[in-house]
């Protein structure tokens, strides 16, 4: 919680110094306010009353991870002493409808939060994709303003769109990467990124950033459009239950490492192909909740909440994301949390 207060008064802080005239526009406005930002989303995805507004279709799950001998090399972190740790795990599909079907292609997510001794946690939320769509706060607001529907069309407009993408093309490669993957099958089947590199501290001090992936186990499982088609908008969470009573849903937690000159500080930007892959240790889906509720209804899963022994890295976007997770979940929390 003391993180999430330092972010908010950080947030305040920026607020103030970036000026009256900088607030003249709802992007710089959403760009330094997280409750402007939650607006902003609200503006741009629609307002769906009690859910996350983002990752608001969703599914919670229990879980257990078991760290390896190799990460303990690389972190102090409690989470990997080799003893199992109750892990509490949300899926959902990307963006803020809670009726989003789950038969197109696109963001799933695999969010998670560690139990771990003495009451330490950590949270991640995980994305389905290598880049996050935006490198800094400043072009997240950007861009949202720029699909926000215009009153008098009911749509975006098209030139707001095209003249946002061309002064900010990294915008498009997440994109890009949903459209060059299948529909996914099942939950159990995608690989989930972090996006941003953290730091792993080891017990002579040393710091070794890298950025992870959570690999299935059994592989990815993709449809072809026609499988999609047949399957309807709404298979995943059937599909999440079968695999977990068949106990055959685990995931491979790992971290690629960073070398000396690898960007480390931007989501749009993953490291190099071939850097070394460290075998941080396994995540197995034990039990999967019976209806919306569980115990994911009110958490929010807040990238700045880890454990020690990991540390955050210098993007822009980690940090940001503290205080606007923490408006959503209040206004969501104060509707009535759905799920
Ligand atoms: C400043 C940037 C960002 C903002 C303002 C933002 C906003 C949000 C909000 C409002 C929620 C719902 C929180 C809740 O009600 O509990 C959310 C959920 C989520 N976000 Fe972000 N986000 C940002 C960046 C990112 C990035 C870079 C990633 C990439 C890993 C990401 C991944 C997720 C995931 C996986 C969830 C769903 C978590 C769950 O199941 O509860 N977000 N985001």
């Amino acid at each position: 919680m003391k993180i999430i207060m330092v972010s908010i008064v950080a947030a305040a802080t920026s607020l103030l110094a970036v000026g009256a005239s900088a607030q003249s526009s709802p992007a710089s406005a959403a760009a330094t306010d997280p409750s402007a930002m939650i607006d902003q989303f609200e503006a741009t995805f629609g307002k769906y009353e009690g859910y996350r507004r983002s990752g608001a279709k969703g599914i919670c799950a229990m879980g257990e991870f078991v760290g390896s001998a190799a990460a303990r090399g690389l972190s102090t972190a409690s989470v990997f002493s080799g003893e199992t740790v109750p892990v509490i795990v949300r899926f959902s599909v990307g963006g803020a409808n809670p009726n989003a079907p789950d038969n197109t292609r696109g963001q799933r997510n695999m969010a998670l939060q560690f139990d771990l001794p003495g009451g330490e946690q950590w949270q991640m939320g995980n994305i389905s994709a290598p880049v996050f769509g935006s490198s800094s706060p400043q072009q997240l607001a950007g861009l949202l303003v720029s699909r926000q529907a215009d009153p008098a069309t009911g749509a975006a407009n098209p030139d707001l769109v095209r003249a946002f993408n061309e002064a900010n093309p990294e915008v498009l490669l997440q994109g890009s990467y949903f459209a060059s993957q299948p529909v996914p099958a099942s939950y159990a089947g995608v690989n989930y990124w972090g996006v941003h590199a953290y730091g792993f501290v080891n017990a002579a001090g040393v710091t070794q950033y890298g950025k992870w992936l959570f690999e299935p186990a059994a592989g990815t499982l993709g449809l072809t459009d026609e499988e999609a088609q047949a399957r309807g908008a709404n298979f995943l969470f059937d599909d999440l239950r079968q695999r977990v009573a068949q106990g055959a849903v685990a995931f491979d937690f790992n971290l690629e490492l960073a070398e000396p000159g690898d960007t480390i500080d931007n989501a749009t930007v993953p490291l190099p192909e071939g850097r070394e892959k460290v075998s941080m240790g396994t995540l197995k889906v034990t039990s999967v909740s019976e209806d919306a509720g569980g115990s994911c209804l009110t958490i929010t899963f807040n990238p700045m909440i880890m454990p020690a022994g990991v540390v955050p890295s210098a993007d822009p976007m980690l940090a940001a994301r503290a205080a606007p997770y923490v408006v959503s979940l209040s206004r969501r929390l104060t509707e009535g949390a759905k799920q």
